[in-house]
């Protein structure tokens, strides 16, 4: 890999007593879609707000396109995009609105901004219905005007946290070949999820954490490659390999690193 666009060195988060993530180091380069996968409470979503510059982290240090996050944050955050788990629009304002508003927070010129926004509206389905008030769209609706609003802004890094919960499979085969897309023309996109069938398509690599850690890092291919035969002798999946690292629901897991 050539200088890597996000870099994460030794990242950790303690809340009160309890360490939500601890030494997480990984290298993610222009083009990749990376995975991000783990149980419920592995530490995802703490580790991308503290990439997003949402959350301060405890140690650690996050580089994104050579900028130090924690040194300058306002200029990292103009190279990437956020896009929580739970995603949040102003009821009062409609798309177009939403868009020139956040344009505005950015510096986008107007005109550019206008010609992005109504681009990245009509890729995600949502031409025709820019003037409607966003209180009045659909889940699946609120999570395509977000991402039409992030990748308005072009940014080298995208994180996307869960964005396949409630879309209908035409809202998801969106997603995934605009995450696909995205990654193709220079940036790096982080994507939490449990879809793993989606990971299986569309991510070039996965991270998985476990309860904190990073318990692997590769493509899937090699990553699932190091593991024996299932027990009916057939090829191991993905499945198989987040079972095994991260411990089945009714087993508390001890995760090694593979
Ligand atoms: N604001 C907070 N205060 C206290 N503890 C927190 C806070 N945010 C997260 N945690 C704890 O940090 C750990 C990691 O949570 P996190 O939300 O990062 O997990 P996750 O991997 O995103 O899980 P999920 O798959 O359920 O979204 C959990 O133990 C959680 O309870
Ligand atoms: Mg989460």
């Amino acid at each position: 890999m050539s200088a890597p666009l996000l870099e994460l060195d030794g990242l950790a988060r303690r809340f009160g007593a309890r360490w939500a993530v601890q030494g997480l180091s990984a290298r993610l380069g222009a083009g990749e879609v990376v995975g991000f996968l783990g149980p419920n409470g592995a530490g995802k979503t703490t580790s991308i707000k503290m990439i997003a510059g949402l959350l301060v982290p405890t140690a650690g240090r996050i580089v994104l396109d050579d900028i130090d996050v924690a040194k300058h944050p306002e200029e990292a955050k103009r190279r990437l995009a956020y896009i929580p788990d739970r995603p949040y629009v102003p009821e009062r304002l409609s798309a177009r609105e939403l868009l020139g508003y956040i344009a505005g927070l950015y510096g986008l010129d107007d005109g550019v901004a206008g010609e992005r926004g109504m681009h990245e509206l009509a890729r995600f389905g949502l031409k025709g219905r820019e003037d409607d008030l966003l209180g009045t769209y659909s889940h699946g609706m609120r999570q395509r005007v977000l991402l039409a609003a992030a990748l308005m802004r072009a940014p080298r890094v995208l994180l996307v946290d869960e964005p396949m919960v409630g879309l209908d499979p035409q809202g998801m085969r969106l997603v995934k070949r605009v995450l696909r897309e995205v990654a193709d023309g220079g940036a790096v996109v982080l994507m939490s999820t449990h879809t793993l069938d989606v990971v299986e398509e569309v991510c070039d690599r996965v991270l998985v954490m476990g309860q904190g850690r990073l318990v692997a890092d590769g493509t899937v291919a090699e990553l699932t490659a190091r593991l024996p035969p299932t027990a009916d002798g057939g090829a191991p999946t993905l499945e198989d390999l987040f079972i095994l690292l991260t411990g089945s629901s009714d087993e508390v897991s001890d995760p090694g690193a593979v």
